[in-house]
């Protein structure tokens, strides 16, 4: 995925602005950053680490925090379990969803104010999405 992203980010852009594009662990990163964005990712955490990524990555923003995540609702628990019936290895079972009520608490736990939320959906895919800033 940074190799893809330094394909694109070159197509888009050119060799001008200064980005740049590395592989790392999330629970060790460090620095300061304007924005975090951490897409998807808490679907592999349980709520107690999931609790733990987002102070880890609220401490690491200034201004901004977005963060995606499975929500945990009565529709998409019934279409998970259906998905557990079929056959085959299957990733189902290691997929956490989140309660949208707990996920606003953290944030809002770590000083951060919700300021937009949207649904990414396909057909077979489902996560929100909140963009929240920091408090002053
Ligand atoms: C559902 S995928 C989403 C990938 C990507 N963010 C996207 O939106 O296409 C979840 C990814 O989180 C990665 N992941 C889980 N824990 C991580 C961690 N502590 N540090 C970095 N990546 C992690 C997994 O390896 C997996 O690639």
């Amino acid at each position: 995925m940074v190799g893809e992203a330094q394909v694109r980010a070159k197509e888009l852009f050119g060799d001008k602005p200064n980005l740049k594009f590395e592989a790392k662990d999330l629970e060790s990163i460090d620095g300061k950053y304007n924005t975090v964005i951490c897409v998807d990712v808490l679907i592999h955490y349980p709520r107690e680490d999931a609790a733990k990524m987002i102070a880890h990555l609220a401490s690491l923003s200034e201004d901004r925090l977005i963060l995606s995540f499975a929500p945990k609702t009565f529709f998409l628990t019934i279409l998970k379990k259906i998905g557990e019936f079929f056959p085959g290895p299957s990733k189902t079972t290691r997929a956490y969803q989140h309660k949208e009520v707990e996920i606003r608490q953290m944030f809002i736990d770590n000083g951060f104010a919700i300021a937009r939320t949207e649904m990414t959906s396909t057909s077979f895919y489902y996560s929100r999405l909140i963009e929240a800033v920091r408090l002053r």
